[in-house]
């Protein structure tokens, strides 16, 4: 089903998902907090996105690396002078927008990703774009603006070195490329895959956690050697559909957007993104782009180190081609929940909302349900204990049964275990499946092999 963007920020507050940062003082814009289902939902997909990319993989090994780097990082990277929005401001009521925004909502065939300032000007001049805030067209001239978040390092001001938050977490891994390439003898090809938090100072941050200040991103930089990047690139890019296939992303809301040559960052040579179908349309969830020697080479050249990698079989020396799939966990957060989301009409008449996450994406694999509070709670607390040491559980015994049940559908419970006198006298329990809401019985001692099998990815 379709769900607005109205009503996915309300499901996901109303049951604890995501509520909105420092909500108590009023708030600090685009600022998200995970509350106790979002937090499980998001460790599950970057668990998996681990365990397939990393663990896995005869490829990739993983990194750390830190968010706060020497600041030359970012001069080598380009950051420092290309790493910008156009901003243009309204005269009138002050509003700040993104020039190539209002030229692509103006007219969706534009495609002005990668359009110069000169040019972006002309369209808003020509068609008389006016302001989306006020209606005015009274803009001041269109200029750049660094996305990077600046910060002091130190104590003592006159010593202070300035220093940026990381905008991605790329660099950290190129900056390692040899340190890993040696201490884990990898032999090219082969990636590092990282996930880690980034930030940058968006002009126009919006639709709820689409495009924020802090995100965290997956990214891999998988190195191979000069020639070889564009079957790679099929490789990563066929990798990472079949990643979202496996966590229940809906085919049917995915689509590849090719870059054209004149959107291509000045460092690739092919850039793929795959969008999702967003309650708000079509927009990007994961980038694959192939980076050339790009980065290797400028850090080689401002580090003064020399990155090149020699063959050990040929003894050819080169600066590896990088593929670079790399993926926002708020924006795949966001997919996932609205793929997952449905409402069904029961015979009953009641509309049940049923979350359909796959079982090991799901924050909770099993709830643990007394079917009388009194009479069942000594056993079903013995039985949360047994099954929480092997997946994540939760356990209620307040209200009818029923209500409970609805409940775990709706926040994607795979398995209801409900607890009841044949229970006390016989060790059996029933398991409650939320897709089918078939039950069977089950006994004590297969209780954790029975769920573990139902919620594997
Ligand atoms: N290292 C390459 C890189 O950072 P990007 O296309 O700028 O490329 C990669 O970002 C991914 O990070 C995007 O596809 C998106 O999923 C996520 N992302 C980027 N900016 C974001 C933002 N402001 N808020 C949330 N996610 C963002």
């Amino acid at each position: 089903m379709s769900l607005t963007m109205e009503q996915l920020v309300n499901y996901t507050k109303n049951y604890g998902f995501v509520f909105q940062g420092s909500e108590i003082y009023g708030g600090l814009a685009n600022t998200w907090d995970y509350g106790p289902l979002g937090v499980e939902l998001k460790n599950n997909l970057k668990n998996i996105w681990w365990r397939r990319f990393v663990q896995e993989s005869p490829y990739n090994v993983g990194l750390d690396s830190a968010i706060l780097m020497n600041p030359t990082t970012w001069v080598a990277s380009g950051h420092v002078d290309s790493f910008t929005d156009p901003l243009i401001d309204c005269r009138s009521c002050k509003s700040r927008h993104r020039a190539d925004h209002l030229v692509e909502a103006h007219d969706a065939s534009i495609e002005a990703d990668g359009l110069s300032m000169d040019e972006l000007e002309r369209i808003i001049k020509e068609n008389e774009i006016s302001c989306p805030t006020c209606g005015a067209f009274d803009y001041t001239p269109i200029r750049t603006f660094n996305l990077m978040f600046e910060t002091s390092l130190g104590v003592v001001d006159e010593k202070a070195q300035s220093i940026y938050l990381r905008p991605e977490t790329a660099q950290g891994i190129f900056v390692n490329f040899k340190n890993v390439q040696r201490t884990s003898r990898m032999k090219v090809p082969f990636g590092i895959a990282q996930i880690g938090k980034s930030f940058r100072n968006e002009i126009t941050p919006k639709n709820f956690i689409f495009r924020t200040r802090e995100f965290e991103q997956m990214e891999i930089e998988f190195f191979c050697k000069p020639g070889s990047e564009m079957e790679w690139f099929d490789y990563w890019l066929n990798a990472s559909v079949d990643y979202l296939d496996d966590i229940g992303l809906d085919k049917d809301k995915i689509r590849f957007d090719e870059h054209k040559p004149h959107q291509l960052s000045h460092y690739s040579n092919k850039t793929t993104d795959i969008q999702y179908r967003y309650p708000f349309g079509f927009d990007e969830l994961w980038g694959v782009a192939s980076r050339t020697d790009y980065d290797l080479s400028r850090h080689q050249e401002y580090s003064e180190e020399n990155l090149e990698y020699q063959d050990p079989v040929t003894n050819e020396k080169y600066i590896p081609y990088v593929i670079e799939p790399s993926l926002g966990v708020e924006r795949l957060f966001l997919s996932v929940l609205d793929s997952a989301y449905t409402e069904e009409t029961l015979e009953s008449g009641e509309t049940r909302i049923n979350l359909r996450l796959k079982p090991a994406v799901a924050p909770y694999k099993v709830a643990v349900l007394p079917l009388i509070k009194k009479r069942h709670r000594e056993k079903a607390q013995e039985v949360f204990g047994k099954v929480a040491k092997h997946v994540m559980t939760f356990y209620d015994e307040a209200g009818k049964i029923g209500r409970r049940y609805r409940r775990q559908d709706a926040i994607g419970t795979p398995i209801c275990l409900t607890v009841d006198d044949e229970s006390l006298e016989e060790n059996t329990f029933t398991l409650r499946f939320r897709d089918s809401m078939e039950q069977i019985r089950v006994k004590e001692e297969d209780l954790v092999t029975t769920i573990e099998q139902h919620t594997a990815l």
